[in-house]
């Protein structure tokens, strides 16, 4: 049985790796890309680990909710929060998997390499759905299939990236629509290049 990750563990120096900065930049300015973001959006980021992603977003948006079910992560978070004095930024200490979900409703779920920790990515999707107003959307970016090596440590790695076909099945599965995968980023990691996707779908 694989084991989860304790990601309290890594949080005090999980933004000192130069590339993990560069692929939250990468990865939303894909988001951006591939939907207006208006102003007025709430948005969800599921995973948000340190907020790599959530603080990038956080100016573009009415307000976004950071949920993570590491402590330690989200205490990262809110040093950055309390430091940026941006007050549209809120952390929910949740384990979706667990069936803890946060209490707001949005019209935009992000995901940035955590798809690749969840076990049953089908139900954590759907779960995901029931939290989108109708016809809110989600974007997700996570490592394409690799053949594992990304990852030194084996702990709490579920998938070796995900194949697009994978992603839209799976999307499809859980009740989205107006599925699209693009080419988010890629992460260089001594001699080699994982490409990084990422996947947006509309709720009905
Ligand atoms: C690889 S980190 C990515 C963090 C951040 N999104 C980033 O891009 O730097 C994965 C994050 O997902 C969180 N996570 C894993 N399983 C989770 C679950 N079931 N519910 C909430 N968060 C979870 C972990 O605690 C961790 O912070």
């Amino acid at each position: 049985m694989i084991q989860q990750r304790n990601f309290d563990t890594v949080s005090l120096h999980w933004d000192e790796e130069p590339r993990r900065v560069m692929l939250a930049r990468d990865i939303s300015v894909s988001i951006q890309a591939q939907l207006a973001l208006p102003q007025q959006w709430n948005a969800l980021d599921f995973g948000c680990g340190t907020g790599l992603v959530t603080m990038q977003l956080a100016p573009l948006l009415q307000s976004i909710t950071g949920i993570d079910s590491s402590s330690g992560m989200l205490d990262r978070l809110k040093d950055k929060i309390k430091n940026s004095g941006y007050s549209n930024v809120v952390t929910e200490l949740c384990d979706v998997e667990k069936g803890t979900l946060p209490t707001g409703t949005y019209h935009l779920i992000t995901s940035a390499m955590t798809l690749h920790h969840i076990e049953n990515v089908v139900p954590l999707l759907t779960t995901l759905k029931t939290l989108l107003h109708p016809g809110g959307w989600v974007a997700l970016a996570d490592l394409a299939s690799e053949d594992g090596s990304f990852h030194e440590d084996p702990t709490g790695i579920f998938h070796h990236g995900f194949a697009a076909e994978e992603l839209t099945t799976m999307l499809e599965e859980s009740g989205f629509t107006s599925i699209s995968i693009t080419a988010a980023a890629n992460i260089s990691k001594g001699e080699r290049n994982f490409p990084v996707l990422l996947a947006t779908a509309q709720s009905c």
